[in-house]
Order: C-alpha cells, then structure tokens, then sequence
C-alpha cells in the first residue's frame, strides 16, 4: 500500500513538472495566423484523402467528433478551421497552450471548438465520444503512458481511430546522449542555460551525432524546440514492437502508418533485394487478391507530386510524396501508368479508370494484372489512399501486425490505431 502511495506521489509530480515546462515553454511556438493552413485545407480532396487514411472502408463524412489530446498552442485549432463541420474539443495540462488556442478561437471565429485545460487521464470527465483522437508527441511524456492511452482508448467511439505519434529511438540517439550530458553537468530549463547550449551546439564539430538534427531541423536553435528535445523533465522513446506492445496493452489494434513507404520493403532501396517480393502484400482490409480491390475508388495524398523534367529513358512521370524524409522512395511510371495516375479523380473506381482505356478482351486481362500491380504499389508508395466503403468484406486476413513485426528496425514515428472492441 505504501509503496502504491509513493508511486502516486511520484507521478503527480512528473505531471505538475511537465505542465510548468510546458507554460513555460508552450509548444509549438505559438502562432497568430493560420491563413496558410486554412488555404491548404479548403482543398476538399484533402479532407477526403486524410479522412481515408483513417477509414479506408468507411463512407465520408464532414460531421466528425475530434479530440485533441495535448493540443499545444494551435493544432486543436488547426484542425477546426480544416472541419468547420466537425466538432473539436482540444484538451491540454498547459495553461499557457490553452489560451493561445482560445486566442486562436477568437481571431478566427471557431464556433466549433471548444477548449479545457484538462489532463489526458482525466478526459472521461468530457462525457463525450469520439470518432477521431489526435495525440501526436504527448504520450512519451506522460508519467504512465499506459494509463494515458486507455483513457483516451475509454473515449474512443467503437469505429473510432486514433492518430498517434510517439518518439522513436533511431533519429533520437544523439538526443539522448546530449539529455544525459544535460542532467549530469546540471544544464537546467532555464533561459539563461538554455542560451549558453544554443551557443554550444552551434560549434559542434562535423561528424558529431546531433550534426544531421542541427542541419536539418534549424528549428532546434530556437529555445522552445530546444528545451522541448534536450531538457524535457520526462520523455521515452517506442520501438516498432515496444509500440506494438504499447497499442495492445491498450486494447487497440494497429491500423497502418501515416506514411507507411519507409516501413515497407515494397518501396525504395530495401525493394530491389530477391528477398523483398516474398514479403506479405496488402494491410487491414485492403487486399489485392480476388478482383474486390477494381471496385477501390483511389484518392491522392496530398503532397505527391508528379514530376515530369529530366526523366529517365522510357519513362513518364516519377511520382514523389514530399513528406518522404528519404530520397530512395519514388515510383518512375511509364506512358500507360500515368494515363492511370491522371485518371483518378476521386470518383472513379479502379475499374472504370483502368478498363476505360482498353481496346480488346486479352488486353484487358493483361492489363488488368498490370493494374493490380500498380495500384498496389502506388498505394504502399503513400501516393494514394482507397475508399472501399462501395465494398464488404475485403479483408485478406493479412493482419498488419505479423508483417511490420520482421521490419523491428523501422521508425515509430506515426500511427493510426482502431480501438480493439473485441
Ligand atoms: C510536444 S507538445 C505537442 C503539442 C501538439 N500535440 C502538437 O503536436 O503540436 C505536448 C503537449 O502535451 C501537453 N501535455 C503533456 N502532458 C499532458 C497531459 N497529461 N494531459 C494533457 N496534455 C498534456 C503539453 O502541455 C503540451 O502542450
């Protein structure tokens, strides 16, 4: 019982000691503008292509109930100006990130957002469910992430899904090394410490771990970002199957990854070896197998580009998806692959783009095969996401669990969970 109380006790206090680093250093810095953003997300295949990413299976709707768990300064108010027809609740421990929202609430007139400065573990006391909870860098900061994700499971509406993000370990070794240098010189959270690092990193010498962070994230130079990686009171990092391990302890069940390509050995340099191919296609519900996937209506994920300058031989487009971090992960198309690619509009099934556009019956077979293929492809290239809410029982039984679990060295970085009902 003792030992039960002490605990207790020492929870509490990494709570109130992440709150205090949070009013003090509200993340992300706050902002006053969200033109840019409300202009990106007035797009209405991007509200599409995002709402499918989470509901492959389920028809689209506009009317959503979202939480935004730990919503920082803006994103609880990012995403009501991108769903003016959803409504967001944002819940956060800070009160500083708490009135920055509300200030955003004001200038931009969100009638459909509500805020409350409420921690995680207590968002029962919301009395509501949700068909969408975003979490996105909270949970590894929690005392007792367990105990956060099951209350925030316990909210979750029955074919709900979860946006999560947790800290992975490969990317965050240098950072945890400099976090440790931190706390044994005692470089505390404070101004005046948190300066004198800036100046210290600035001069760190090439080939050192935190090289590749500085130069690519010069964000990590302002104070916020910098006190928020390296003198953070609590932080922890998931591998693959610690976060595996985290999702079923929870009672969910692993969905697929925001961006799914550098996870998957279809895509990019890891593609090219013999090996590659015997790896398991297809994820939860979407299939390649039998002929069901013709009737996938294809979306493109925002952000991919077609790029058609200083192409390689025989080629006519290369398709990138910007938010890919690493250079190998590409598709080069040829001239009847991009008659495909252009023929997705958001309406159109696979089928009708694919047969459309043939002549014969022995074409049609063949080319369906090649269709197969390629859809299939496009799809593990986060080029497109499917609504196959047309469809029933798509599901191959090719759970993604089994598979992602031989790629343990991938990065944990983003997932979409479902609540596991069962
Ligand atoms: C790194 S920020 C992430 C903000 C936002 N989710 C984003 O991705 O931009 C972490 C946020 O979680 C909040 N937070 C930390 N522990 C919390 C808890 N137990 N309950 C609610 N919010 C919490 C902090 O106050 C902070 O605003």
């Amino acid at each position: 019982m003792i030992a039960q109380k002490e605990n207790d006790s020492a929870l509490l206090d990494v709570a109130e000691e992440v709150r205090d680093f949070y009013d003090h250093y509200p993340y992300p810095r706050p902002i006053d503008s969200l033109e840019k953003y409300r202009r990106l997300w007035q797009d209405p295949q991007r509200r599409r292509a995002d709402y499918h990413l989470a509901w492959h299976a389920r028809p689209y709707k506009e009317d959503l109930s979202i939480l935004i768990a730990g919503c920082g300064t803006s994103q609880a108010a990012k995403h009501a100006l991108r769903r003016p027809a959803a409504l967001v609740t944002g819940i956060d421990v800070s009160a500083t990130s708490v009135r920055c929202t509300e200030d955003l609430k004001r200038k931009y007139s969100l009638d459909n957002l509500r805020v409350c400065e409420l921690p995680i573990e207590r968002v029962n006391d919301l009395e509501t469910n949700f068909d969408q909870v975003v979490c996105t860098g909270v949970l590894h900061h929690l005392a007792d992430p367990d105990a956060g994700l099951r209350a925030l499971r316990g909210v979750l509406k029955p074919d709900g899904a979860m946006h999560l993000m947790v800290y992975a370990p490969y990317g965050r070794t240098g950072i945890y090394m400099l976090q440790d240098f931190c706390r044994r010189t005692g470089i505390h959270a404070s101004d005046a410490d948190i300066r004198d690092l800036i100046t210290a990193l600035g001069a760190l010498p090439p080939g050192h771990p935190l090289e590749n962070l500085l130069r690519e994230a010069p964000d990590f130079r302002r104070e916020g970002a910098l006190a928020d990686a390296l003198l953070h009171p609590q932080d922890r990092a998931y591998s693959v199957p610690q976060l595996f391990d985290f999702l079923e302890k929870g009672g969910l069940k692993f969905g697929r990854w925001i961006r799914q390509a550098p996870y998957s050995p279809h895509c990019g340099v890891m593609a090219q070896i013999p090996q590659a191919s015997r790896s398991p296609g297809g994820s939860k519900g979407v299939s390649f197998a039998g002929d069901a996937w013709l009737g996938y209506v294809p979306h493109r994920m925002s952000d991919t580009i077609s790029v058609q300058q200083r192409l390689p031989p025989g080629a006519a487009a290369v398709l990138i998806n910007k938010n890919h971090t690493y250079r190998d992960i590409f598709m080069t198309i040829d001239v009847t692959e991009k008659r495909w690619v252009d023929g997705i509009d958001g309406n159109c099934c696979i089928g009708d783009i694919v047969k459309d556009r043939l002549q014969s019956t022995s074409q049609q077979i063949e080319q369906i095969d090649m269709a197969r293929v390629f859809f299939e492809r496009l799809w593990w290239h986060d080029q497109v996401v499917f609504d196959a809410s047309r469809l029933t029982n798509t599901n191959n039984g090719q759970g993604p669990n089994e598979r992602l679990k031989r790629n343990q060295n991938s990065i944990a970085n983003g997932s979409i969970s479902k609540p596991d009902h069962s």
